[in-house]
């Protein structure tokens, strides 16, 4: 007599093909069977980096009227812009998944999600636009770049073109602190006043160390994450420091130095009670940058309804062409 198949018995096959497709490096489509955990987490990451993505507009948006030529203007609109179209793609990316962006944007209204800590940090001079294109951007590609071979496919294609507009990002950044080496002594020290300032904010970006990290064991078993947080920052932290050291810059830490036997620029103790403060709503600008991003939701919403409206005539007019 056959045995009653239980769900649950079913259900451990699933997950079990499911692994088997990710252990065989095939990349999960929308329509594809998923876990339940898989899918929460994947919504959980991509909302939070879509929200970064459009909140990181208001650091640098700041200075746009500041800009101190039209080159610089153009390039930083261009940036900014950019973000916001980052921003789009994952949000779309996060559709796919099952939800609806809407509900995502209230969570991001009304300050129940969280976005890069990064962007709780004010911008205080001009020079703050190349250090957060060379440092910030520059985090953010490395972490995007291990992010396009991430299991979940729409989310792993966002990123490759994602990818190439921070390199641009990270250039335009690279050459105003480049720029400002370069210049007077004023310039300089402003330059390395916001080096200083924005250095150890960038370690965060990578987020908590693995060993307090509480969902990275499962985000690495599904390949949603491929490397750490610790391996991904002690990549940006060697990449960076030879840059630093091209253009003259100091990096405000006293242990940094290189271990010629790990091939490592080893660093000091990051200021975690600092970042989880962040994360908690405590940080420089969270209240600041949450009644920004509230206001310019308000000032929009007569596009949105123009556009619903243009969508809706759209529609009539081909229904009844048909
Ligand atoms: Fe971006
Ligand atoms: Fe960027």
């Amino acid at each position: 007599m056959e045995q009653p198949i239980t769900a649950q018995a079913d259900e451990s096959a699933l997950v079990a093909a499911f692994e088997a497709r990710i252990a065989a490096g095939e990349s999960i489509e929308p329509k594809d069977w998923m876990p339940e955990r898989y899918r929460k987490q994947l919504v959980r990451m991509m909302s939070q980096h879509a929200h970064s993505e459009v909140v990181g507009m208001l650091p640098e948006g700041n200075w746009i009227t500041r800009a101190p030529s039209l080159r610089r203007k153009m390039s930083l609109i261009a940036k900014v812009q950019d973000e916001a179209g980052h921003g789009l793609y994952i949000y779309c990316g996060t559709e796919t998944l099952g939800v609806d962006r809407h509900e995502l944007l209230e969570q991001l209204l009304d300050g129940r999600a969280k976005y890069s800590s990064i962007f709780n940090y004010p911008t205080l001079s001009w020079a703050d636009m190349g250090v957060i294109g060379w440092l910030v951007d520059g985090a953010a590609i490395v972490n995007q770049t291990i992010l396009a071979k991430t299991s979940y496919g729409p989310y792993a294609r966002a990123m490759v073109r994602i990818c190439k507009e921070e390199n641009f990002h990270k250039r335009q950044g690279y050459e105003i602190c480049a720029t400002l080496a370069n210049g007077t002594p004023a310039q300089r020290a402003m330059l390395q006043e916001a080096v200083d300032r924005i250095w150890w904010p960038a370690l965060m970006m990578f987020g908590p160390s693995d060993t307090d990290s509480p969902n990275s064991a499962e985000l690495l078993k599904w390949r949603v994450k491929r490397k750490t947080n610790d391996e991904l920052r002690q990549r940006f932290v060697n990449l960076t420091v030879p840059q630093a050291i091209a253009i003259g810059l100091t990096l405000p830490d006293p242990d940094l130095r290189f271990d010629e036997s790990t091939g490592n620029w080893e660093f000091g103790e990051i200021d975690w009670t600092e970042f989880f403060q962040v994360i908690k709503g405590e940080g420089p600008c969270n209240r600041e940058r949450l009644a920004a991003r509230n206001q310019a939701h308000a000032d929009g919403a007569w596009v949105r309804e123009a556009a619903a409206a243009h969508a809706a005539k759209q529609q009539r007019s081909s229904t009844q062409a048909a």
